[in-house]
């Protein structure tokens, strides 16, 4: 999808307003010199956040742009590397009710990313004004990420309904961990009144690889849960091989549940794709992998 304001044939821009959303929190929490000063490795997942402010302001300062930039490199995909993945995408937030659960949510680099680039493409008459009603339930260990997302939601709520995209949300805790924890979170995303569920997974890879048999269980109640229901899950994650081992498990979650009637693809963008970090000025650069499953109503 071509909008110059977010690719300019060589390099992805994340939408202005995104990107002010984001420099007016740095600097609220002064953060803003840290984000600065911090040096991108390529191919490094960095700090994957934690349950403590000092994490979450760190996690937010080096990471927040690089996953906000990641979706939207998929939503754009300028070299058509990515399938269906962005018509999956247009195709579901185009118009009527969604239910997106954002999980783990952190500070909402994935959803808000979605949200604005859709936003974005509106603007730019590249996707039509439809009513479109998001109901977000997002979920974190992270008490201080979650009240971070919490506030930018607040200020972009506003701002999407100006392209009549209507969000509410939800922001609870979740422990991935925990399959008490992860039942009560889909017993309430499963009831939310919608046409289409939405699962978005984003930047998750980068917890340590033991514990990724721990989340296998919570990963097939999630799936489990929706199976009667038209739901896609997209996982979007740096080109790494700890997301390549995260995505087969939930490739076999999947072919693990359904036998028909349902599709798993998985594309990987290795190629390094250059962005402009809008906290600093610089170029960057970044990979991603998107792993997808979608199941349509018998
Ligand atoms: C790298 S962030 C990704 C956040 C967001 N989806 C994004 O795109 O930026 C990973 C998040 O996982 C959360 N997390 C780590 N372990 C978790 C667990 N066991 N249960 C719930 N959340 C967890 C952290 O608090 C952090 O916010």
């Amino acid at each position: 999808m071509d909008v110059e304001t977010l690719w300019d044939g060589k390099k992805a821009y994340l939408p202005q307003k995104l990107s002010a959303l984001y420099l007016k929190e740095l600097t609220t929490i002064e953060m803003l010199d840290h984000a600065k000063n911090y040096m991108r490795q390529e191919n490094e997942e960095g700090p994957v956040g934690g349950q403590g402010i000092k994490e979450t302001h760190i996690h937010f300062a080096e990471r927040f742009s690089n996953s906000c930039i990641r979706l939207q490199y998929v939503l754009i995909d300028p070299n058509e590397k990515f399938g269906n993945v962005p018509e999956n995408f247009f195709s579901t937030f185009s118009t009527g009710k969604i239910a997106l659960l954002d999980a783990p949510c952190g500070t909402g680099a994935g959803a808000l990313s979605l949200l604005y680039t859709l936003k974005e493409l509106r603007v730019h008459k590249k996707l039509p004004q439809l009513p479109l009603e998001i109901e977000i339930l997002a979920c974190d260990f992270s008490e201080s990420a979650r009240s971070m997302y919490s506030k930018l939601l607040d200020e972009a709520i506003p701002e999407l309904a100006t392209v009549d995209i209507n969000v509410v949300y939800t922001i609870r805790a979740w422990d991935a961990f925990s399959m008490p924890s992860t039942t009560l979170l889909m017993r309430d995303f499963v009831k939310l009144d919608c046409e289409e569920f939405f699962v978005l997974v984003s930047a998750f890879s980068g917890i340590d690889k033991k514990n990724y048999q721990k989340l296998d269980n919570s990963l097939t109640h999630i799936q489990m849960s929706l199976s009667p229901e038209q739901y896609t899950v997209v996982h979007v994650e740096p080109s790494t091989r700890n997301a390549r081992s995260l995505f087969s498990r939930l490739k076999n979650i999947f072919m693990l549940i359904f036998t028909s009637a349902s599709s798993h693809e998985q594309y990987r963008c290795e190629e390094r794709f250059l962005w402009l970090d809008p906290v600093n000025g610089r170029d960057a650069k970044s990979t991603v992998s998107v792993s997808i499953n979608s199941r349509n109503k018998a």
